[in-house]
């Protein structure tokens, strides 16, 4: 029997050209750059403009990811959308992508585990192609957080901004080969990072709207105190499974929540810092789409050669996590 394997071989991204700066914050909530930039890490973050949406962000990153690999969207068989912004409850944003690409052959769904999510549809997507079920697999991970936000709560406006971020898993060729990952939640802990309002739990209604529930509320420390031990476990039992040691690691792309995270991560990891991408200063946490932005911009600057392993890391609401170890095969 032969085995299939699959590749994550082309990727786009797209990021608003409207910037929100500490600068423009400290006008709106009683916040400082140095606040912000001591405890996050963030001097900016992306806004969607007025009219633009998860799908239409969604469907920039995947175009250009198509553009990139030469390929017809005809021939993409599968749509998977990880999102906690979605233009709509339902129709699902993959669906709404889908005609944005004319991708009229491809099934869409999307997948919802916050921060988690493009972990979450990575690993889907190549137990879909490894199955031998398709063959070809757009993953989008795309956020309009700004939607969400309150802008009169200090603890978390200052933390998010928008984004998107595309990839196409494909069976065989050349590229990032998914060799290992998983996943985990700890659904007792969901009320760490909630939407409250606009579920069948609390429908909209003037007392919602009153309460703002229709917003994120966070408890930021309860989430810290889990994040780094969940992922450090999760890294060490996906590394396992890769057959190789955290020292054979070239490379650490993790979820940009807070740069404090990330050092500690780093430092946990014993990977060298240079090795580990950062883009919580530029963009802030762009939940779903942040760990694929990270990686676009890796391959942009050709960052990534021939036999290099990455470690992907991922921590959200859920409380969810993942990790992934990613190995290119066939550099040019
Ligand atoms: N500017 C100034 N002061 C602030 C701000 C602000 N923007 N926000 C909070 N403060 C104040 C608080 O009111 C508090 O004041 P007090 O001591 O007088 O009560 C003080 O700063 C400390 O607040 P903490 O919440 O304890 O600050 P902390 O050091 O924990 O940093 C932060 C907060 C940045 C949110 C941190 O806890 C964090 O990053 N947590 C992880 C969050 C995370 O990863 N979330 C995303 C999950 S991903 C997903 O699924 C979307």
């Amino acid at each position: 029997m032969v085995t299939r394997r699959a590749y994550i071989t082309h990727m786009g991204s797209y990021l608003p050209n409207r910037i929100l700066t500490n600068a423009d914050l400290e006008k709106i909530v009683d916040t400082s750059d140095e606040w912000i930039v001591s405890r996050t890490g963030m001097r900016e973050r992306r806004i969607a403009h007025e009219g633009e949406f998860t799908s239409d962000m969604g469907y920039q990153a995947a175009k250009k990811c198509l553009e990139n690999a030469q390929i017809d969207p005809n021939e993409v068989d599968l749509i998977i959308v990880a999102t906690i912004t979605p233009d709509y409850l339902f129709p699902s944003t993959a669906c709404m992508i889908q005609e944005l690409l004319g991708a009229s052959r491809a099934a869409a769904f999307d997948i919802q585990a916050a921060c988690s999510g493009f972990l979450y549809a990575l690993g889907t997507a190549k137990s879909f192609i490894e199955s031998g079920i398709y063959n070809k697999i757009l993953v989008i991970g795309s956020e309009k957080l700004s939607s969400i936000v309150d802008y009169e709560d200090r603890s978390t406006c200052v933390l998010f901004g928008d984004g998107a971020a595309a990839c196409l898993v494909q069976e065989g060729g050349s590229g990032l080969r998914i060799d290992a990952f998983e996943l985990g939640a700890d659904g007792h802990q969901n009320h760490l990072l909630i939407l409250p309002g606009g579920g069948c739990r609390k429908p909209t209604s003037l007392e919602t709207l009153k309460n703002r529930d229709h917003f994120l509320k966070m408890d930021g420390r309860g989430i810290f105190k889990h994040a780094v031990r969940r992922m450090e476990q999760s890294m060490v039992e996906t590394i396992e499974k890769a057959n190789l040691t955290c020292e054979e690691i070239d490379w650490l792309v993790p979820h940009q929540a807070n740069i404090r995270i990330i050092d500690s991560l780093t430092k946990r990891c014993g990977i060298d810092d240079s090795k580990v991408i950062k883009t919580v200063e530029k963009y802030g946490n762009t939940s779903a789409s942040s760990i694929g932005i990270g990686l676009d911009e890796m391959i942009e600057k050709n960052l990534i050669k021939e036999g290099d392993n990455l470690l992907l890391l991922a921590f959200g609401a859920g409380l969810t996590w993942g990790s992934m170890v990613l190995k290119m095969v066939g550099a040019k």
